[in-house]
């Protein structure tokens, strides 16, 4: 049966790739980005996410089937906590109401396997309390002391543990809205690309992020686990984190968890 999904960052990349799977399966897709698509709407302001929720509900009638919150940057700047983790809640958290109005409804985050490096943890504790201002706060001091980096793995922790710590309350599982991330791994998209294509950088991913199966993944790779868990198929998969890695996370963390 054909249904109705929103899709957050779905002019480039994993966002892009799952719009054009959802569709070619016969599903409707308004896909949301800063430009070039249904829904413009910058997701790293207040304004941006009331827009995405009110032209949501004009373009759908108030329902919606599936809700996909894949927009992302990877600068070592605030605004990735500010797209990254907040743009995304506020994506599932103003949509979880049409979500509610829909058939099978199902919710999903793009996490990230960078969730797994270090973070800052007061970034991570802000975001989690919800507090955006002091999340960009503790972003620009790790900017400021030359760990830029760590806003990006922050960010992706914190909407990682937002998912499972929500995907069990009353507002998700309690309304029957199973609620997960994919992490995914090295996917070459624009976000990476240039990265891969210094010679010195691909190392330092290499090293960081080993996938020993078939390697750096396209976007189409990912887009299929994404469907699949915000399909009616998918009943008891709720709260997790689904790595889709080439095994990274195995090698990463080992039997450390499982
Ligand atoms: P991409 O750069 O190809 O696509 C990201 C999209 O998000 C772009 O179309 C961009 O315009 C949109 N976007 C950025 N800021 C926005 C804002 N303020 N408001 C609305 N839309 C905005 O990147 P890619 O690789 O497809 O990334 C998609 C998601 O996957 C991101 O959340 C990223 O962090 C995550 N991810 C990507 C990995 C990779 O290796 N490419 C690895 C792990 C996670």
């Amino acid at each position: 049966m054909s249904r109705t999904y929103l899709v957050t960052g779905a002019a480039s990349g994993i966002g892009k790739a799952t719009t054009d799977l959802l569709r070619s399966q016969g599903h409707t897709v308004i896909g949301a980005d800063l430009k070039n698509s249904d829904i413009s709407a910058d997701l790293s302001s207040a304004e941006g996410r009331v827009e995405l929720v009110t032209q949501a509900r004009e373009l759908t009638g108030g329902r919606l089937d599936g809700v996909v919150a894949c927009a992302g940057i990877a600068q070592f700047d605030p605004l990735t906590i500010k797209v990254n983790h907040f743009g995304a809640v506020a994506t599932l958290q103003g949509l979880r109401p049409l979500l509610a109005a829909g058939t099978d409804p199902r919710a999903l985050a793009v996490g990230s396997i960078d969730s797994l490096h270090p973070t800052d943890s007061a970034i991570v504790h802000a975001a989690l309390a919800g507090d955006e201002e002091a999340a960009v706060a503790a972003s620009q001091t790790a900017v400021d002391g030359g760990e830029g980096h760590l806003v990006y793995s922050s960010s992706k922790a914190a909407i990682s543990r937002w998912v499972r710590r929500s995907a069990i309350t009353e507002d998700w599982a309690g309304t029957g809205i199973p609620l997960n991330a994919v992490g995914p791994g090295v996917i070459i998209t624009p976000m990476t690309q240039p990265l891969l294509d210094d010679p010195e950088m691909r190392g330092v991913v290499e090293q960081s992020v080993p996938m020993p199966l078939h390697g750096h993944a396209r976007p189409e790779q990912i887009a299929p686990l994404i469907a699949w868990l915000t399909s009616p198929e998918n009943t008891h998969v709720t709260g997790q984190v689904i790595f889709v890695d080439g095994g990274a996370d195995a090698v990463l963390r080992g039997d450390r968890t499982w």
